[in-house]
This record gives structure tokens, sequence and C-alpha cells, in this order.
């Protein structure tokens, strides 16, 4: 009997230091999906056509968390990562519109319920989201397109393309999983609000349009726990 409850204090001791503390450092590194779910505004073409918007595609990255305890159970994450590359076609037609890279860094406030009892922590947090676009491309489907629609001869047009910095709000769930007192498996889902405007520039006119992005990010990763 009394071994039993010496192996159940040094199981309750050992669950007890697995879980996260006010000052702990948490660095996690995984796989990032970037899914985009929103949609966009039609393109008004200088008033000769409309063409109805563009899709986003999704694109996987090597994603980093850094996670500061505040408290037992109140954690504050950055969420960064290697460049994720979009391609952008034009909705419902076959036309490549070009491609951009984007930077998502997310920094948000996490909320741990089960803070002190236990390997499984679950958490929820919300965030503030800056989206940095940048090396946006136009692809040569685009251009031929812009040729035809303005009545110009093929390799005429010569459009570049460039989306606005975007700010909005995240929402995330995730869970740690500690493996033992230092290393966790991980897996996170935000949803960001990413709102920008795409601005297409030819010699002739620049078209402006709103583009939705505002994705699902789902993470899987290896954390570490100083
Ligand atoms: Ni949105």
């Amino acid at each position: 009997m009394k071994k039993i409850i010496v192996m159940a204090v040094a199981l309750l001791l050992s669950s007890v230091a697995m879980a996260h503390e006010q000052g702990d450092w948490i660095l996690r590194a995984g796989l990032a999906n970037v899914d985009p779910k929103g949609d966009s505004d039609s393109i008004d073409v200088a008033g000769l056509v409309t063409l109805p918007g563009v899709d986003v595609a999704d694109d996987t990255q090597l994603g980093l968390t850094g996670v500061y305890m505040w408290r037992d159970n109140i954690g504050i994450e950055l969420l960064a990562s290697t460049p994720f590359t979009h391609d952008i076609d034009l909705s419902n037609l076959p036309v490549k519109a070009g491609d951009t890279k984007h930077l998502p860094p997310t920094l948000s406030v996490q909320y741990f319920p089960m803070a002190g009892s236990g390997d499984f922590q679950p958490y929820i947090g919300v965030g503030l989201n800056t989206t940095i676009f940048f090396d946006e491309d136009v692809d040569n489907e685009l251009n031929l397109a812009l040729d035809e629609i303005v009545g110009l001869p093929a390799g005429t047009v010569d459009a570049s393309l460039s989306l606005k910095q975007s700010w909005g709000l995240a929402a995330q769930v995730g869970f740690d999983y500690m493996l033992n007192e230092h290393w966790m498996l991980n897996g996170a889902v935000w949803y960001i609000d990413i709102d920008t405007e795409a601005k297409i520039k030819t010699a002739v006119a620049t078209v402006k349009f709103d583009v939705d992005i505002d994705p699902v990010v789902y993470m899987l990763s290896i954390g570490y726990k100083f």
C-alpha cells in the first residue's frame, strides 16, 4: 500500500512538473498550412469587362511559435514562419493571374483551462495579425487576357500586381501534449481575418479590388519548454 501511495505521489508530481508554469518559455517548430477560405470582389477592367475576382491557393511552410507563460494558465504567443507563396487564379476562368509571397505574424493571448493538471494542455486564443505581401508577380496568362480585353496585340500589356498590408483579428484553438518535462507535441488551428486590396496596374489603367483571404491556418509541431 505504501508503495502504491509513493508511486501515485511520484506520478502526480511528475505530471505537475510537466504542466506549463508562469515564466516558462516554449518554442515550437513544425509544418504550417495557410488555406484561404475567403473571396474576392469582382474586377472591373476599365469599364470594358467585369472579371469574377480571384482565387488564392493554399501553401505549406515551416511554422514557428514562441510562447511566454505570463501566468500558469495564460500564455502570450507569437506565430512566425518562412514566407508563404500563394498562386492566384481568376475565379471560374482557366487563367493564372499571378502569385504572391507573404508573412503573417500573429500575436495571441492564450488561455489554458487545465493549467497545472497534466500532460494534455488544450488552449484557446485571440490575437492580432498583420500580413505583409511581397514579390507579387503577374502571370503572362493574365497579360494575354488583358491584351484581348483591351483589343491590343498579344504581348502589349505588362501588368504589375501589388497587395496592401492587412491588419486583422485571429482566433485560435490548440493543444500541447507533454512527452516529458521538456518536449511536447502541438496541434493548432487559427482563423485569421486577412482583408487586403489588390492593385493591378498597366500602362493605361489601374484596377483596384478587395480580396478577403481569411485563411484557416493548420500547424503541427514539436515544442520544447525552457
Ligand atoms: Ni475578412
